[in-house]
């Protein structure tokens, strides 16, 4: 019995960044889902080989991946109580990126909501069940187990994962998809990934959520978000293509911002983030074409920009912006429609 899916990653523009008990936000993120940067995933069952509790045999992108497997084993253990028929099979796991895993670009967050839905949908093939009306609710649940980000991957567009008073039916344990028509011009919205660096980071993000605890600006930064969340849904409503580059510019620094003042600090940003980042500053000043960055944790520029300037945008990044990426990578990523079945 087998199933795969495809997850897409996600780009947050307001920030998660510190969480509390089971892997709950310490304020409200909102986020812009990929589509060509995804994780595809198997989940395949065969008679169990082993008496481990759990029997894995994980492959990423074909090979053996030991940090990987240790991961998901844990994962998997803790969900044993959820879905029994874990440990009743021996389970067999691969997954393939599009994209370069650890490197800021959310890899966690495609990775774990690939396996979330496919778990999921594997529960519903075993109870010969169709999949259940709160599917993806569920789904977004169980991969804010494995990642917060993830959580909010499960869903196309924009997602909103966090308890807030903007949004009916939010919650911290799983996302919901934007809950009203944005501005027409927001459609589409287009990310280019600039990558200034492709290898491991070396600080994980778990030891920076850990680093927001009695952080000097913690307070501050949790009433930042959520004023942010607002202002930016108004933008989105709106159609105010000015307020969302000044919100999202932010809340990148912000994040940044945090790390450099936590202690110990520390810094993920490149020379290379700071040169892309005037290269835009200085376009946006001087074409009043609404481009604007945006950063994960880590030092790749993800560029956004309105669908309807995409010739001039990418003109813009051709001549000006690739020589400051690592042997010219970049990934050309846009507004996407959420996971996909693949069998
Ligand atoms: O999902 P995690 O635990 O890897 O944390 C991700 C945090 C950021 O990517 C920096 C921000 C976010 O909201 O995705």
């Amino acid at each position: 019995m087998k199933v795969i899916w495809q997850s897409p990653s996600n780009i947050a523009l307001i920030k998660y960044w510190g969480k509390h008990d089971k892997q709950l936000p310490n304020n409200p993120s909102l986020s812009l889902t990929l589509s060509k940067a995804n994780t595809t995933t198997s989940l395949a069952l065969e008679k169990k080989s082993s008496k481990k509790k759990i029997d894995l045999a994980f492959t990423f992108e074909g090979k053996e991946n030991r940090k990987f497997s240790e991961k998901i084993e844990t994962y998997l253990s803790s969900l044993a109580t959820d879905f029994p028929w874990l440990e009743g099979h021996r389970l067999l796991v691969n997954s393939e990126n599009s994209f370069p895993h650890s490197a800021g670009i959310a890899s966690s967050a495609s990775a774990m909501s690939a396996l979330a839905v496919c778990l999921l949908s594997m529960d519903s093939k075993l109870k010969k069940k169709k999949n259940r009306s709160d599917f993806f609710e569920l789904a977004s649940f169980y991969a804010r187990l494995g990642s917060g980000s993830a959580a909010r991957s499960v869903y196309g567009k924009f997602s909103v994962w966090g308890k807030t008073k903007e949004i009916k039916n939010s919650s911290n344990k799983f996302a919901v998809p934007f809950p009203v028509k944005f501005h027409r011009s927001f459609e589409n919205l287009q990310d280019t990934i600039l990558i200034v660096h492709d290898g491991e980071k070396n600080v994980s993000s778990s030891a920076g959520h850990a680093l927001m605890r009695h952080h000097p600006m913690e307070k501050q930064r949790y009433r930042n978000a959520n004023n942010r969340l607002k202002e930016i849904l108004s933008a989105f409503k709106k159609g105010d293509w000015e307020s969302f580059c000044i919100i999202n510019e932010s809340e990148a620094l912000e994040l940044h911002a945090l790390m450099m003042t936590s202690n110990p600090s520390y810094i993920l940003m490149k020379p290379e983030t700071l040169a892309l980042i005037e290269k835009i500053q200085t376009f946006r000043k001087k074409t009043k074409i609404p481009i604007s960055f945006t950063l994960d944790a880590g030092p790749n520029v993800h560029l956004l920009y309105p669908d309807s300037e995409k010739k001039k945008v990418q003109y813009f990044i051709s001549n000006e912006l690739l020589p400051f990426c690592a042997d010219g990578k970049v990934i050309y990523d846009e507004m996407g429609n959420g996971p996909k079945q693949i069998s």
